[in-house]
């Protein structure tokens, strides 16, 4: 069966009150388009075709990795409409499936449920029961049960406006039978639109059978029209992320209190995550990590056993195992720490390579550095790596130790088993084993006196 995917994607979304288009808004920093066409990717023999209109070119470009084409609809003048636009690429003997962009959640298992409906014969539907249908088409259907056709909200008598069956919008049927109805539409109706729904009371007048199925969820068929829908759609997508990865093995302290925003490339077992983290690109994260509450955890790469502790941010950055981050620790890009390396508190590194065992633990800034096995880097250490054109490389080696409050002025390279005094500017390399320090003689002053108040 080949399938044509037809997303629909012109409306304006007014209710968004936005500048951007609606299919561009996002639910886990990514477009509501996008998740729709990454869903109808798990359809085999799919072309997919996307109806674009308002603001239009931005859509295409914001999205122009999406492998489709893309159909543009210069005025919104109703669902049918916007299929007719794409007409000319449907063959008479193509299955075409009717998606709407803003729809995101709709899962791939549906849509395969969905196409098993549908044959020269038959239209295979979407519909969903609602508590309250308010502003769907109702699903009209015969004594028998059998589809009649659809009214849309505005066009339904008082009898028809009872039915708490809705359509989804979401359809698939024979290519050729849609374009002979597509050339009969009118839009002789109350909003004076091209209704694709019309096609349904024409099929049946013509002997098809109206198949019907509904999603497993009701959230898989809602649509995105203002923020709060759009909101409400991010927690539904967050839990099944959160309740996805319990299954896979992970504890969540709150799954209501976790956002994935991306993926995971690689997850172990007995990950430990508390409240507040979220995640973000492409994680790899190893058996027995722990994280610890309101970390960022982005593009990282985290070996066995560590422990990352809480407000931690790491970004683009990979951890050896049994290594400890945090509390309040910055990985930023290009960073790569060895295993049992420990990376204290309002410690920021950038763009460096830490080896085993070094221990950096309180309030410094490394950045373009090289630093060696087993290293301590006292308190308040500094990187000078920048002299605000060029970026200049620092080099630690194995066994150095760096006393609190120095800066270390690169280019420059200290020694193995090197030490520096505390307070030391380092503007020279420091041969290796040796104590270096750099610091103004200290002085007392036998009789000095404190200034002192004159009593008024
Ligand atoms: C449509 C259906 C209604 C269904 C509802 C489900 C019709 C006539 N009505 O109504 O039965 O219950 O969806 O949400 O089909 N679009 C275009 N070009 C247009 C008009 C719309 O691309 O000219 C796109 C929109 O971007 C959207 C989708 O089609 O993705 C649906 O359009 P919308 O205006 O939301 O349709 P409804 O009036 O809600
Ligand atoms: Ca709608």
């Amino acid at each position: 069966m080949s399938i044509k995917t037809i997303i629909l994607a012109a409306g304006q979304g007014t209710r968004m009150r936005s500048s951007r288009p609606k299919v561009l808004h996002e639910i886990a920093n990514k477009a509501l388009l996008q998740h729709v066409y990454e869903t109808s990717l798990a359809l085999t023999d799919n072309t997919i075709f996307v109806v674009y209109g308002h603001g239009g070119e931005v859509v295409k470009q914001t999205l122009a990795n999406l492998n489709v084409s893309w159909i543009e609809q210069k005025q919104q003048l109703g669902t049918g409409h916007a299929v007719q636009q794409a007409i000319n690429y449907i063959e008479n003997t193509d299955t075409v499936l009717i998606l709407y962009g803003d729809v995101p959640l709709l899962k791939a298992q549906t849509l395969q449920n969905l196409l098993t409906l549908v044959s020269e014969t038959s239209i295979a539907l979407l519909t969903v029961e609602l508590d309250d249908p308010t502003g769907y088409g109702r699903i009209v259907r015969d004594k028998n049960h059998a589809v009649l056709k659809i009214v849309e909200q505005k066009d339904a008598n008082e009898s028809e406006l009872v039915i708490k069956e809705g359509n989804t919008g979401i359809l698939a049927l024979n290519g050729q039978r849609l374009k002979q109805w597509l050339a009969r539409l009118s839009n002789n109706n109350a909003q004076n639109e091209y209704y694709l729904t019309d096609i349904i009371e024409m099929a049946v007048a013509d002997g098809l059978i109206v198949n019907t199925t509904q999603a497993l969820s009701q959230d898989e068929v809602l649509g995105v029209n203002n923020r709060s829908q759009l909101a409400h759609l991010e927690r539904v997508y967050q839990l099944e992320q959160a309740e996805n990865l319990m299954r896979l093995g992970v504890t969540l302290r709150d799954p209501q209190r976790i956002d994935v925003r991306g993926e995971f490339i690689e997850l172990g077992q007995d990950i430990e995550v508390d409240v507040n983290v979220i995640f973000e690109g492409s994680n790899r994260i190893a058996s027995h990590v722990k994280i610890g509450a309101n970390c960022i955890i982005k593009n990282a790469n985290i070996a066995e056993y560590v422990e990352i502790l809480p407000n931690s941010i790491i970004d683009d950055a990979s951890i050896g195992a049994y290594s400890r981050i945090g509390p309040f620790a910055r990985l930023r890009p290009e960073t790569t720490l060895a295993e049992h390396v420990h990376i204290g508190n309002f410690v920021e590194i950038k763009k460096s390579t830490v080896a085993t065992g070094s221990k950096i633990n309180h309030l410094s800034y490394i950045g373009d550095s090289e630093v060696g096995s087993k290293v301590n880097i006292g308190a308040g250490t500094i990187t000078c790596n920048y002299d605000g054109v060029n970026k200049f490389k620092t080099v630690i080696g194995d066994g150095a130790f760096i006393g609190s409050d120095s800066q270390l002025v690169a280019p420059v390279v200290i020694g193995k088993n090197a030490t520096i005094g505390a307070g030391s500017t380092i503007t020279k390399d420091t041969p290796a084993e040796q104590l270096t320090l750099s610091r103004v003689k200290q002085v007392s002053v036998a009789n000095w006196q404190r200034p002192q108040k004159q009593e008024k």
